[in-house]
């Protein structure tokens, strides 16, 4: 009988403690941190009404991910330069910027965990670049997706992007027959078109959003009509042979790689 009691006095424990006064049972195993009072759950997501640590631990975000929660911590400054380095905004609207190739970053990380991130970034979708994010390149790069979506409002527009495929349309477009066996590109008459990885992947390039080098200027139609006859004329050092291309082809090319407005994102900031 005693035993009994004491094992119901032990039950009742978590609940009387925490879940009566605070609430959350992560409270049961964790100490609190940090100086505010904030749930736990406002942060690590999780699940606090429970003791069982693979329930409460569902769609946790991790500490290191929740660095930019920090006072002057430079994680996610450091993942923002990498989102503008590999241009994650040429298909992913993140931070209220960015086309609208891929899903919309700022919505999706608002349900997925750290876990499912990370997994994201380590085995890329097909239709993803791979990057071959390291460990701290993935953790800066998670703790600037979840700073920007705490703070974006991804508003009315919705988290999926429409890709119109035509299989027929898709073997005979100039840029699959002439570009695809080197580059591949997400485009929104398309989808992915083709196949090759040895130039860069050329998704968005007549965006806004295409990474340049810093001393480059933004990609042009006729800035892409001098590299295609001569693409040392463009960049001395390039190792992309010229491309012979009819002019309708590469006004076809031109609208494969362009971006219209209802497929990004341009607040206030940009002209
Ligand atoms: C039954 C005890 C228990 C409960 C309840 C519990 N945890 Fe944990 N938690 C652990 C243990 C043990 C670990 C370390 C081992 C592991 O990673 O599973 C851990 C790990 C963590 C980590 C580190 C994960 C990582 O890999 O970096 C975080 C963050 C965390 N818990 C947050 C929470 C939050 C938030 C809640 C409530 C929603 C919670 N925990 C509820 C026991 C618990
Ligand atoms: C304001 C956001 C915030 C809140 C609220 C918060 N945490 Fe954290 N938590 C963090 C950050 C940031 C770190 C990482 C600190 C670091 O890496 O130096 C962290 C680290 C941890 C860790 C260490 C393991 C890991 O993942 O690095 C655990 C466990 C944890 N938190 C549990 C909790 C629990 C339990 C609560 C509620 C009592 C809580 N946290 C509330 C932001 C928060
Ligand atoms: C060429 C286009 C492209 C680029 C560039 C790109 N992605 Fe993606 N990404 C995709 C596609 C396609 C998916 C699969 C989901 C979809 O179809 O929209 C995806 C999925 C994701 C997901 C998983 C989303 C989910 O639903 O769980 C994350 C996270 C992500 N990308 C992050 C990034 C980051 C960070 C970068 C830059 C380092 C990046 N992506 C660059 C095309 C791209
Ligand atoms: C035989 C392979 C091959 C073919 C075919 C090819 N390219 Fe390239 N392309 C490359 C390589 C390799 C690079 C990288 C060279 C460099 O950066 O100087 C490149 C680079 C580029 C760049 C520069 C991108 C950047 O980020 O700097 C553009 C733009 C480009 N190609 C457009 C095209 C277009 C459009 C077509 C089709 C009309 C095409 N390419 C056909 C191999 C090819």
């Amino acid at each position: 009988m005693a035993a009994a009691l004491l094992t119901l006095l032990l039950l009742l424990a978590p609940l009387v403690t925490f879940g009566g006064v605070r609430g959350e049972l992560c409270l049961a195993c964790h100490p609190r941190h940090g100086g505010g009072g904030e749930r736990c759950s406002s942060c690590h997501r999780g699940n606090p009404a429970t003791t069982r640590p693979t329930v409460a631990h569902a769609g946790l975000v991790r500490g290191r991910h929740l660095r930019y929660t920090l006072r002057g911590d430079p994680a996610a400054g450091q993942g923002e330069l990498l989102v503008e380095r590999y241009g994650c905004r040429r298909c992913h609207v993140i931070g209220g910027r960015g086309n609208r190739l891929a899903v919309t970053l700022d919505a999706v990380v608002r349900t997925r965990s750290s876990a499912a991130l990370t997994a994201a970034l380590d085995r890329p979708a097909a239709a993803m670049p791979d990057f071959r994010l390291d460990r701290a390149g993935i953790d800066l790069l998670l703790n600037a997706l979840y700073a920007a979506g705490s703070r974006a409002n991804p508003g009315g527009s919705p988290p999926q992007p429409v890709h119109f495929r035509s299989g027929a349309a898709r073997e005979r477009d100039p840029f699959s027959v002439r570009c695809g066996p080197c580059h591949r590109a997400l485009t929104h008459e398309g989808g992915l078109l083709g196949t090759g990885s040895i130039g860069p992947n050329l998704s968005g390039l007549l965006s806004p959003f295409y990474p340049s080098g810093p001393s480059s200027p933004p990609w042009s139609p006729r800035r892409l009509t001098a590299w295609l006859r001569n693409p040392r004329s463009v960049r001395p050092w390039s190792t992309m042979g010229p491309v012979a291309v009819t002019p309708a082809e590469q006004r076809q090319i031109v609208t494969i790689l362009s971006i219209s407005p209802p497929h990004s994102e341009l607040p206030g900031i940009h002209p």
